[in-house]
């Protein structure tokens, strides 16, 4: 019993310290199995955790002033030269690059917000939502840049936010036209109780060991910067991250050719399979 208290103490002097300095560090786990060894190797594992989010936390606010400074630098280049040499500036050409800096400071802007919202777990609005009549209108609301096929499964409905599944169909859509060769396909279908939205294109794919990694926040691949100038890299964690909120998942799967994005989300509960 002494043995045991020595130990709880032990692990509570490592844990007061952990929380005072430093999250890297572990309290001490006995080396007989016993209740003890196993509350310290928990105490532990909730430590990794702890310290892989604060290292992700930390990770995505390097990322987001990184991001953040690129345009600013950018804008104040421009300003000022154009105060060095005013006779000589055009200012309306001046004005128009600065727009273009100006246009990606709100891009990144608005999708870290849309970010933030989520991680905070901001409540949705929850409604019945008929997944094809959603995917419909967004697409008919579209300009297309390249020919769209649809193939919708009438009546599949699910539980979720209108605005936030518009959003996530947006991200896919705007990726797949802008990676397209010459066309998009989207599907909704019914399978085993979810409901399955998927956005193919035809373009260069995604390698298998960049699937995961497209998600990670800030993500560009190489392959495709000279395609997407224009792009954060938050579209697709913003719709992981909303398909999460939704109970469902969203990864790349195999494709004969081009990406191709699946959607599955839980079918709402009062689906009676032939609505
Ligand atoms: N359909 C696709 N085909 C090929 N590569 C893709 C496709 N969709 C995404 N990617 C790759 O994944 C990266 C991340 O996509 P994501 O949508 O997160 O960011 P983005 O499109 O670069 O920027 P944003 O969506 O914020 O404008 C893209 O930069 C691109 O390299
Ligand atoms: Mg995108």
């Amino acid at each position: 019993m002494k043995a045991a208290l020595v130990q709880v103490k032990a692990i509570r002097h490592e844990l007061e310290e952990i929380t005072a300095t430093d999250i890297g560090r572990r309290v001490p786990v006995p080396a007989a199995r016993s209740e003890i060894r196993q509350l310290a190797e928990t105490i532990n594992q909730t430590l990794d955790r702890l310290e892989a989010a604060a290292e992700q936390q930390r990770r995505f606010a390097s990322d987001a002033s990184h991001d953040l400074r690129s345009p600013l630098t950018a804008m104040r280049a421009q300003v000022e030269e154009a105060l060095r040499y005013p006779d000589d500036v055009d200012w309306k050409t001046k004005a128009h690059a600065m727009l273009a800096s100006l246009d990606r400071l709100q891009a990144i802007v608005s999708d870290l917000l849309i970010l933030a919202k989520l991680d905070s777990g901001v409540p949705a609005h929850y409604e019945r939502i008929d997944l094809g009549a959603l995917v419909c209108s967004e697409l008919d609301r579209r300009r297309r840049n390249v020919p769209i096929d649809r193939e919708v499964q009438p009546g599949v409905a699910v539980t979720g936010d209108r605005l936030r599944l518009a959003r996530l169909l947006t991200n896919l859509l705007d990726n797949a036209e802008r990676h397209a060769d010459s066309k998009v396909s989207v599907s909704v279908a019914r399978e085993d109780g979810t409901a399955v939205v998927e956005v193919l294109d035809d373009g260069a794919g995604i390698a298998p060991e960049q699937r995961e990694l497209v998600f990670q926040r800030f993500t560009r691949l190489d392959a495709s910067r000279n395609r997407d100038a224009g792009g954060t890299g938050l579209g697709l964690p913003i719709a992981r991250e909303i398909a999460r909120t939704h109970g469902g998942i969203l990864r790349l799967e195999d494709s004969v050719r081009g990406a191709r994005f699946v959607l599955r989300i839980p079918l709402h509960p009062d689906q009676d399979g032939d609505l």
